[in-house]
This record gives C-alpha cells, sequence and structure tokens, in this order.
C-alpha cells in the first residue's frame, strides 16, 4: 500500500512523534509512506515530502529524532479551497494520480470533517489521529498536544503568581480553547487558580465578586482567575473590564497567552500518545478500518468514527469544577 500521511490544522506539540510512529509501523509492515506537506492545501498543490535522497517518499531516517520536536516537519494549514466541492474533487484526483491507497490524517474536527468530505469523493482508506491542543474529540481521553499546552499554561501560571504576591494582584490569563473549557480548567486546577471562566459553565461576574471578597476577607493577596478564549462571555479584556465595572476588589492584569501554548518540546504524555495512536492508526488501515479516528479510552485504544468525534460537545468533567471551587479558599 502506498499510504500518505499529513497534519491539518492548528498545530500541536506531539504531532511529529505521531508522524514518526505512522511513518516507521508502515516501512516496518512494508508499506510506502507520502509525507504530504501543509495539510489539505499542500494535497490541492501535490506538495509532498522529499527525503534525502530527492524521492517523495518517507523513510526511516526522514523521522529520525522527531519525539522530542515540537510543532510538525509536515507543516499545517488551513485551506479554503478544500472547503470547496471543487477543491475535494480536485484532491480526490491527485490522490489517485499518485496511487495514494489510505490516508493518515492527524488534526482536529476541522480536518475530520474534511476527511469526511473526501471520502465521498474518493474510496481510499482513511484512519486520522487527533492532532490539536483543544482536547475537543469525543473518542479520546485526551488528544495530542493537550498535556503539552497545559504545562506551559501551568508554567506561565506560576510565573505569574509570584509577581502577582508581590503586588498583591490579581491575573486574568487567557488560554486557548476556541469552543472548549479543558485547557482553561486543567491549567486552573494544576495551577491552584481561584476562578476559571469556560464556556461549559456561566460566567456569572457578581457571583465572581462575591467570591473575591471573601478572599480578601481571608487574606489572600493574589489571585489567578484562568479564562477560555471561547468563554460565552468573553476572553480576558472582556472578563477584566467587567469585574472592573463591578467593584472589583483587587488591581488587576491581563496576560492572553496565545499560539504560544502550541509550541515547544512535547510533554512525554503527548510523546507517547502520539506515538500509540499513529502506530494504532496503521494497524487499522491494515486490518482494514476506514472513517474512523484513533484515540485512547482508558487503557484502550479504540477507533470511532469521524462524524462522532466532532458531531457533539466534548463535556468538561464537572467534578473538576467543583474541586477547583473548594480548593480557593
Ligand atoms: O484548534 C486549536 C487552536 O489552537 C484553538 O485553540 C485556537 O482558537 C485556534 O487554534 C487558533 O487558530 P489559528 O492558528 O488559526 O490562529
Amino acid at each position: 500500500m502506498r499510504i500518505g500521511v499529513f497534519c491539518s490544522g492548528g498545530d500541536a506539540p506531539g504531532m511529529n512523534p505521531c508522524v514518526r510512529a505512522v511513518v516507521r509501523s508502515a516501512i516496518a509492515a512494508d508499506q510506502e509512506v507520502v509525507g504530504i506537506c501543509r495539510g489539505y492545501h499542500g494535497l490541492l498543490n501535490e506538495d509532498f515530502f522529499v527525503n534525502a535522497a530527492g524521492h517523495p517518499l518517507m523513510t526511516a531516517r526522514s523521522v529520525s529524532d522527531l519525539s522530542k520536536q515540537g510543532g510538525t516537519i509536515l507543516r499545517s494549514s488551513r485551506s479554503q479551497e478544500f472547503r470547496t466541492l471543487e477543491g475535494q474533487q480536485k484532491a480526490a484526483d491527485i490522490l489517485r494520480k499518485h496511487a495514494v491507497d489510505a490516508l493518515v490524517p492527524i488534526g482536529g474536527d476541522g480536518t475530520f470533517h474534511g476527511a469526511v468530505d473526501l471520502m465521498k469523493l474518493w474510496d481510499g482508506q482513511v484512519v486520522g489521529c487527533p492532532g490539536t491542543i483543544d482536547n475537543d474529540l469525543i473518542g479520546t481521553d485526551y488528544t495530542i498536544g493537550f498535556a503539552t499546552a497545559v504545562q506551559t499554561a501551568v508554567d506561565a501560571l506560576d510565573k505569574l503568581r509570584d509577581t502577582a504576591e508581590s503586588h498583591e494582584r490579581m491575573f486574568v490569563v487567557e488560554v486557548m480553547g476556541r469552543h472548549s473549557g479543558y485547557i482553561a480548567l486543567y491549567t486552573a486546577l494544576a495551577g491552584g487558580a481561584e476562578v476559571v471562566a469556560i464556556p461549559e459553565t456561566p460566567t456569572d461576574i457578581p457571583d465572581i465578586i462575591n467570591r473575591l471578597r471573601k478572599l480578601k476577607e481571608r487574606g489572600k493577596k493574589s489571585i489567578m482567575i484562568v479564562v477560555a478564549e471561547g468563554d460565552e462571555n468573553g476572553g480576558a479584556e472582556k472578563l477584566q473590564s467587567d469585574l472592573i465595572a463591578a467593584d472589583c476588589p483587587f488591581s488587576t492584569r491581563v496576560l492572553t497567552l496565545g499560539h504560544l501554548q502550541r509550541g515547544g518540546t512535547p510533554a512525554p504524555a503527548d510523546r507517547i500518545l502520539g506515538t500509540l495512536l499513529g502506530e494504532f492508526a496503521i494497524k487499522s488501515i491494515l486490518g482494514g478500518h476506514s472513517g474512523v479516528m484513533a484515540g485512547q479510552v482508558g487503557s484502550s485504544l479504540v477507533l470511532t468514527p469521524f462524524e462522532k468525534t466532532f458531531g457533539q460537545h466534548k463535556p468538561v468533567p464537572q467534578e473538576l469544577v467543583s474541586v477547583l471551587d473548594a480548593m480557593a479558599h
């Protein structure tokens, strides 16, 4: 078989270990791998990875030393052209022209939407791997990149706490998560934040002010509020101005972490998850599966139809919200 691998959408730390696992597992099973650069955009431009010998096939050496590298050597993008039917037809024709039998897309919900559209026009197999920092896909406990993004955000929170404590201030820290509170909730819990604002729970300004006043009375000198970029009330700037307007008892500063969370050396958890799922994706293709995402639920590796992975909002564990509230004392 000739198997194509590509990364698409927002990059995530751990995509490289996943590419490495796809390439090495396929080669170990005597299959060929072509690397498609720049996601669907690159596919439409026949932008293939070229190995050290100048051939458009990936070798075991093409992925040497990738476990510890952030970003993705295949690069990533978001393609407007691929969203059109003409673009999808062109992509299917290109896959046929290059005799590609199967694909492993590594990405998030947009990537898997694209895979579903492509499969209507192309009869090759597609088994995806969940590569996104957002952890918003159903069918896997964690997505590749989430653990590193949380670690980066927690490092930032730890540093901000030092200066907040010195100046007796409050920080409102915005983390990524377009529609999901996962990064915010895990960051807040690990970083000992007093308040978290996420799209899954209502952000109630009078209630937050009330809690802040009580914390001040109990002698708290510094406060950390973590807000998800997708919070229904808006991001950190909006939350800060709402709190100031409601007579916030602490002096405040805002920090938006943004794309910082997408970079850096992948945490061991993301390296292992990327490796396990990349290997499982190849085994699944060789076992005849298609139209599914490889994921890990508990200690089992499982396959979930693409439509199910993005069909519903993945709920955050509500018990973590309660624990966070109990810790803020
Ligand atoms: O989906 C991953 C993500 O990092 C989101 O958390 C964020 O909203 C978005 O990508 C940012 O996308 P871009 O790279 O286009 O700025």
